[in-house]
């Protein structure tokens, strides 16, 4: 019998496999995360006013470029991530500084079921990593339930404008397939947070271009992040060489003044606040 939760839990581990193959060429690749990391890390820093320190939980840490920057400043760090390769990079590329520190435990687990108990963390964070979970609904209840009542949950994600020249592109070249994931209006994520207990605090979105010589380098750059298209009209076969000239060819319209091939990210920054209430055991 078809169960819509299998697709998912299959693509899961594809995305899994993916990004552990990635993760050592992830770094080399990450120019755009890192800075955008930086800017979460500010409103973090605004988050954890109130609080010396945290316990911190970090969503899809990947190589852990977060989880370095905030270890010192918390009690105890979780950075957890579905594909076990990102994690081991992460444990090995910490500096002596971070090494030393005991509070970090590494989870390898998927975001939508954090192997942890409720109110256990006062903060959340993620850095480029929810938009692989498909259902926001389940993520911002589980985010909800591990989060001491008034925590935040600080994070950011790729919006639906994401990559449009690319997706224009293929469309063009290939118009039988989807080549480029699908990602999520800002609408349509302030709705989900609507049907949790996560209220909005910040929701904000900025625009990212990144540019090129080549196209070869988009897709080489892309490839090293372990960016793996989810979509279920996927082509499941190599792209032929007659398709991808015809993509080369409608990329290069977009060439802008200066002769470069520019890449659009739509970077959503968002604050929740949980404003679950404690429940005490009837018995
Ligand atoms: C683009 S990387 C971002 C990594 C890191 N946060 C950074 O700032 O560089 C996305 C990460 O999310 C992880 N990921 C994807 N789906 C996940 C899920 N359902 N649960 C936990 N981690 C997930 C991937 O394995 C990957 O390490």
């Amino acid at each position: 019998m078809y169960n819509a939760r299998d697709d998912i839990a299959h693509d899961k581990q594809a995305i899994a496999k993916s990004f552990g193959n990635a993760a050592t060429s992830y770094d080399s690749a990450a120019g755009l995360q890192q800075r955008v990391g930086n800017v979460l890390l500010g409103f973090v820093r605004d988050s954890m006013q109130e609080k010396t320190a945290p316990k911190i939980l970090d969503l899809g840490c990947g190589t852990g470029y977060v989880v370095s920057q905030l270890a010192g400043k918390s009690e105890l760090m979780f950075a957890l991530d579905i594909a076990e390769g990102m994690l081991r990079v992460a444990k090995s590329g910490m500096s002596g500084k971070e090494k030393k520190l005991k509070n970090i435990h590494y989870v390898c687990a998927d975001a939508e079921a954090i192997p942890l108990r409720e109110n256990s963390v006062d903060l959340v964070v993620s850095n480029f990593a929810i938009q692989w979970c498909p259902d926001k609904q389940v993520l911002f209840q589980e985010i909800a339930r591990v989060l001491v009542p008034g925590g935040r949950f600080v994070f950011s994600m790729p919006g639906a404008d994401t990559l449009h020249e690319l997706k224009a592109s293929w469309q063009q070249a290939d118009s039988s397939h989807t080549h480029v994931n699908q990602f999520c209006e800002m609408d349509v994520l302030a709705g989900d947070v609507q049907h949790s207990p996560l209220q909005v605090e910040v929701l904000q979105s900025q625009i990212e271009i990144m540019r090129y010589n080549k196209l070869q380098e988009l897709t080489h750059e892309l490839k090293a992040l372990g960016a793996h298209n989810v979509t279920d009209g996927r082509a499941r076969q190599l792209t032929g060489k007659n398709t991808l000239k015809r993509l080369v060819s409608a990329y290069d319209e977009f060439r802008d003044d200066e002769g470069m091939l520019p890449a659009t990210w739509n970077v959503i920054y968002g604050v929740l606040v949980n404003q679950k209430t404690y429940v005490k055991n009837a018995y």
